[in-house]
C-alpha cells in the first residue's frame, strides 16, 4: 500500500500553496486507488453474488474518482501532466516497437540478414520457451 507522509498532522492551519495542494491531490489519488484495490480484493474473496456486484460497481466508481483527481492534479501542477504524458508516449512507442507481429517480422529479417549465424535458423526466444516447457513435461514416471 502506498505510504505518503502526512503533511497535515492536525487541521490545516492555513491555506495551502499550489505545491501543497498538488501533493494533497496525489494523496487523494492514492487513496482512491487503494480503495479500488480493497474492493476488488473483497469482491474476489466472497461468493456472495450481490456483494460481488456492489463491490465491483463501487470499485469502478473509485476509478472515476481517481481520474477526476488526476485531471485536477494536471491542472494544478502542469509539470505532473507533462511528465505523465511523457510516460504515455514512452509506453506507446515501446509497445509499437514490441508488437508481436513486428517482433516476428524483425526476427525473420535478422535471420535473412545473418544466415551465417551459429544459432539454428528456427531458434527464437519463443522457441526456447517451448523447448524448456517440453523438457519439463516429462512423464511422471521419468522424474527423479
Ligand atoms: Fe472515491
Amino acid at each position: 500500500m502506498p505510504e505518503f507522509a502526512n503533511p497535515f498532522p492536525g487541521n490545516v492551519p492555513r491555506e495551502m500553496s499550489d505545491t501543497e495542494l498538488a501533493r494533497a491531490i496525489m494523496l487523494d489519488i492514492a487513496a482512491e486507488l487503494e480503495a479500488v484495490h480493497l474492493y476488488l480484493a473483497h469482491m474476489e474473496a466472497t461468493t456472495n453474488e450481490d456483494a460481488k456486484k456492489v463491490l465491483y460497481d463501487v470499485a469502478l466508481e473509485e476509478l472515476v474518482h481517481a481520474g477526476e483527481f488526476t485531471s485536477l492534479l494536471y491542472r494544478v501542477d502542469p509539470v505532473s501532466g507533462a511528465k505523465a504524458q511523457e510516460g504515455f508516449d514512452e509506453v506507446s512507442e515501446l509497445l509499437k516497437i514490441r508488437a508481436p507481429a513486428e517482433v516476428v517480422q524483425l526476427e525473420e529479417q535478422e535471420r535473412a540478414e545473418d544466415s551465417s549465424s551459429s544459432a539454428p535458423p528456427w531458434l527464437t526466444v519463443g522457441s526456447l520457451v517451448e523447448v524448456e516447457t517440453e523438457a519439463s513435461e516429462e512423464p511422471a514416471g521419468m522424474r527423479g
